[in-house]
């Protein structure tokens, strides 16, 4: 197993993205646009269920991944995209990907650029994390377990964190056993170096971009209500709604 299929094992649940998705969206979108796609898992798992995905990603060895049902574009999401305007009901950017643009003008840019490509009713769904422990440093270990007698221990590591530029480096890690035995590691499979941005950074920066609303998600089955509390240790999805 290659650290894309660990990685797709292990962090990514194509099918409750797509649950939150059409739940973030409220009636029966079509068209997605997975920004930062890595190996488009959300848009292979979009086209399954009949709708048109196109993915988009610097990596042109991760988006290898993509099946034929998915448009596959290789570029920077602050390129103009070759797109023209109102044309996808969802645009996805997950795994906390907004922090790559760690600026505010760039992320605003950006925001603006996808407000525009959106339908009316449409949604940006992005995710990020915070908390008590969004600063700490340490390794967290989950662990999958596969078939085959296969088990799966991935390693979440913040080795970075300044809480004064939000800069954060986060680190993930696959240590791979059949029946009990160490058949693989992958130290350092995917380093990350982001802006953990707030939760009322994100919404300021939305409706600023010309979103009307948004709403936070914990998981698929909806948004939080107001006044409720988060997850001492979150990991939330905003939705920006077109
Ligand atoms: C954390 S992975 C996200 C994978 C997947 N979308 C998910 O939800 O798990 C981040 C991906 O963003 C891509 N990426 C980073 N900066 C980018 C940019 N400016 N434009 C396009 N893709 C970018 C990287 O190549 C990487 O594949």
């Amino acid at each position: 197993m290659d650290r894309w299929t660990l990685y797709e094992h292990c962090v990514q649940s194509p099918r409750d993205a797509c649950d939150l998705l059409l739940r973030a969206h409220g009636g029966a979108p079509r068209r997605l646009l997975e920004d930062f796609a890595g190996s488009a898992a959300i848009a292979r798992e979009w086209t399954r269920r009949g709708g048109a995905a196109v993915a988009l990603d610097l990596d042109g060895e991760a988006l290898g991944r993509a099946s034929d049902e998915v448009s596959a574009v290789r570029a920077d999401v602050m390129e103009r995209a070759p797109f023209a305007e109102g044309s996808f009901d969802v645009v996805h950017a997950g795994n906390f990907s907004l922090g790559y643009l760690r600026e505010r003008a760039t992320l605003l840019a950006y925001l603006r650029e996808r407000r525009r490509l959106l339908a009316g009713g449409g949604v940006l769904v992005g995710d990020t994390y915070g908390g008590r422990n969004a600063f700490e440093l340490g390794a967290w270990d989950r662990e999958r377990f596969l078939e085959g007698g296969v088990r799966v221990v991935s390693t979440w590591e913040h080795r970075r964190a300044d809480p004064v530029t939000a800069l954060v480096e986060n680190v993930l890690h696959f240590r791979v056993e059949r029946d009990g035995e160490l058949v693989a590691r992958h130290p350092d499979a995917f380093t990350y170096r982001w802006r953990l941005w707030s939760l009322p950074e994100l919404r300021d920066l939305a409706l600023e971009a010309g979103f009307r609303a948004c709403d936070v998600f914990p998981d698929a089955s909806g948004p939080l209500a107001p006044g409720a509390a988060l997850d001492p240790d979150f990991s939330v999805a905003l939705v920006a709604r077109a």
